[in-house]
């Protein structure tokens, strides 16, 4: 595996891969790598000839009070990950390569980045899509692959990638869960032994909200009522619950087929996110 720090030797070596027709895929991470990461790498590699991933821990998507100084950095072990999976190449730059003193541009999708995580997180799409767009110009990948753990984050990015005309493919991967259906996630580590008990609970009130649906449930209300107050009971803080029309994330009614349920809530300190999809004919 490459490992290129630099935008112009990472061109460098892109040109020549391009230039004899090889496709590249894209994979964007800010490392502390699990198996949820792995299975972005396979799915890119089983459509690219060739795989890049990038690892930044990206300062502009943090607030203020987040977690940026204290987010898992695990390089050596990533690299050997990442090595092993036979990607060609990781891309490793670091703060000031990406923005150089006097950047002032921002890519903000207006809308979709302003309600959920982005009401709770103000200004984190922008810093998403900001060093997502970058990573795009900078790799000028065929494909990208994102999870769908983060729902939002992936509506953002077909978003922009629509809106500005990036000839790029975004390839959308099933969120990878733990055995007791917790969603993989570096912020997982953060958890207290007895946290990490209560976490699954997350999952289950989708599995709830998505069960009464199916089951015929009608008043939307009623139905996140009963899940929010259940995460209470466990001990969350939930941020949101909400049922929402998969294609544009506006909150769904009864009549709506293809619906995502979002959630995000807080156990202790560490802020969760996870969701499930399906339709409701
Ligand atoms: P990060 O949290 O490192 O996630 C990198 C990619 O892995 C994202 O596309 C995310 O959705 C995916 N991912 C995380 N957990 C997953 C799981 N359990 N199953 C499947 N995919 C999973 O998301 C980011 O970094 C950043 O915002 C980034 C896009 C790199 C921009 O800085």
């Amino acid at each position: 595996m490459i490992t290129e720090n630099t935008i112009h030797e990472l061109r460098t070596t892109l040109k020549s891969w391009r230039q004899s027709g090889t496709s590249i895929a894209l994979v964007p991470t800010m490392g502390n790598l699990h198996t949820g990461h792995l299975k972005l790498i396979e799915v890119a590699q089983q459509q690219s000839q060739r795989v890049v991933a990038s690892i930044f821990v990206n300062p502009t998507q943090f607030g203020p009070n987040e977690d940026f100084g204290s987010y898992p950095r695990t390089l050596l072990q990533d690299q050997a990950k990442l090595e092993q999976m036979g990607v060609d190449m990781l891309f490793l730059p670091d703060v000031e390569t990406m923005y150089p003193e006097g950047s002032a541009t921002v890519v903000e999708v207006k809308n979709l980045s302003d309600q959920y995580c982005g009401a709770d997180r103000p200004g984190h799409f922008a810093g998403v899509a900001t060093i997502v767009c970058k990573l795009f110009n900078i790799v000028q990948p065929d494909l990208a692959v994102f999870g769908e753990k983060d729902f939002q984050q992936l509506a953002v990015i077909r978003a922009m990638v629509a809106d500005l005309n990036m000839p790029i493919l975004i390839q959308g991967v099933a969120t990878v869960r733990e055995s007791d259906g917790l969603a993989m996630s570096s912020r997982n580590g953060y958890l207290t032994d007895e946290q990490r008990q209560i976490a699954p609970n997350l999952y289950q009130s989708l599995q709830g909200t998505c069960a009464a649906i199916k089951a015929g449930g009608t008043d939307f209300k009623e139905i996140i009522n009963e899940q929010l107050d259940k995460l209470l009971g466990y001990g969350f803080e939930p941020d949101y619950l909400v049922i929402c029309r998969s294609d544009n994330l506006t909150p769904a009614n009864i009549e709506d087929t293809d619906l995502v349920v979002l959630v995000a809530a807080k156990l202790g300190n560490t802020r969760l996110i996870d969701n499930i999809y399906f339709s409701n004919n």
